[in-house]
């Protein structure tokens, strides 16, 4: 009887240093998880590391588009573009920068064309064709090996910014 008191006292121990453990482990929890506003912030991380050759896709960004199109190797290096793994990348908003449609591509001209007013960009993003008065804007970036995590400002953007090369979003 004694034993069996034992262990029934002992398995109520148990039990309750078991809760006790998972208090902690919730508390750790609500500790490392990020706060509501550094999830609210939008970072995103992407891989290009699929993308082809002059066949831009999206992917999405704080609820914009964000153009991602592999250089054409026939077309000039543009101080713009994001090196990943020694291939050239335009990663933009894909906004148009007049009135904010979003152009679409037209790869046998290797440019984004936009239906609104007949703006166009060349495949680094820049502008050939008014009205729009600056090229696409390339979204805060920070280089992570081979994938790149929007929404934070690494050195590479920085640098962008400082030269004139981009406006920021
Ligand atoms: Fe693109 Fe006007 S919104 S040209």
């Amino acid at each position: 009887m004694s034993d069996r008191r034992q262990f029934i006292t002992g398995a109520g121990l148990a039990a309750f240093t078991g809760l006790g453990a998972l208090g902690v482990l919730y508390g750790a929890k609500r500790t490392w998880d990020p706060l509501p506003s550094v999830a609210a912030a939008g970072f995103t991380t992407i891989d290009v590391s699929a993308a082809e050759e002059n066949v831009p896709y999206t992917e999405m960004w704080r609820g914009k588009p964000i153009f991602v199109l592999k250089r054409p190797k026939s077309e000039k290096p543009n101080d713009r573009d994001i090196v990943i793994d020694g291939e050239r990348y335009m990663i933009t908003v894909g906004l148009c920068t007049h009135l904010g449609c979003i152009p679409a591509y037209v790869g046998v001209e290797k440019k984004f064309k936009c239906a609104c007013h007949g703006g166009e960009f060349d495949s680094a993003g820049m502008v050939v064709k008014s009205p729009p008065q600056r090229p696409l804007d390339i979204p805060p970036f920070r280089m992570d090996g081979k994938k790149l995590v929007l929404g934070e400002e690494g050195p590479e953007y920085k640098k962008l910014l400082a030269d004139g090369l981009t406006a920021k979003v």
